[in-house]
């Protein structure tokens, strides 16, 4: 039977209607409109549907809507006012979280589809280590729960690359704008 869920995505409170077993990913992409996440395998085995919950890494598309009251939830859509918010700039359309600007630099994606998972898994593991080494992101992409990352074009090099550069400029002092 559906039910009114109250929920927190990238900073606002979003009252939807389902049943409490709808994974969150239906809720993000058909509820409310946030397409970032996709759907790759819905076993929690791909990463395509990568979202933060509590500042955790999870994947949505087995996660039922019922386990995401009460907590913070948030999508490729909401990094940058992620990184705005920690670092206490002003708002502005245009700043992406430095994940988002590395992988633009390194021209990362190929036809993009695992691509919002990964930069997810890219913040989640800068959150814990600043400075991963190649090892550790590779370790980090397939070995970590809660599951593989999985990109079919193969941009895993490029990939690697990218956690680098985002993690030199997450270290760098932000300059605030007068
Ligand atoms: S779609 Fe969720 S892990 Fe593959
Ligand atoms: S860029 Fe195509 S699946 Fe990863």
């Amino acid at each position: 039977m559906n039910r009114q869920f109250s929920l927190t995505v990238n900073g606002e409170t979003q009252t939807v209607t389902a049943s409490p077993d709808t994974p969150l990913l239906y809720i993000l992409r058909n509820h409310l409109h946030l397409r970032g996440a996709r759907f790759g395998c819905g076993m929690a085995q791909c990463g395509a549907c990568s979202v933060l919950m509590d500042g955790k890494e999870i994947r949505s598309c087995v996660v039922p809507v019922s386990a995401t009251v009460a907590k913070k939830i948030v999508t490729i859509e909401g990094l940058p006012a992620v990184w705005t918010s920690a670092k206490k700039l002003p708002r502005d359309a245009n700043t992406l979280h430095p994940v988002q600007q590395a992988w633009i630099d390194e021209q990362v994606p190929q036809c993009g589809y695992c691509q919002s998972g990964m930069m997810i898994a890219a913040v989640a593991l800068l959150s814990k280590n600043p400075d991963p080494s190649a090892e550790q992101i590779k370790d980090a992409f397939t070995n970590t729960p809660p599951s593989p990352h999985l990109c079919r074009c193969g941009t895993y090099n490029a990939i690697i690359d990218a956690v680098q550069r985002a993690a030199i400029a997450m270290r760098r002092p932000v300059e605030q704008k007068p």
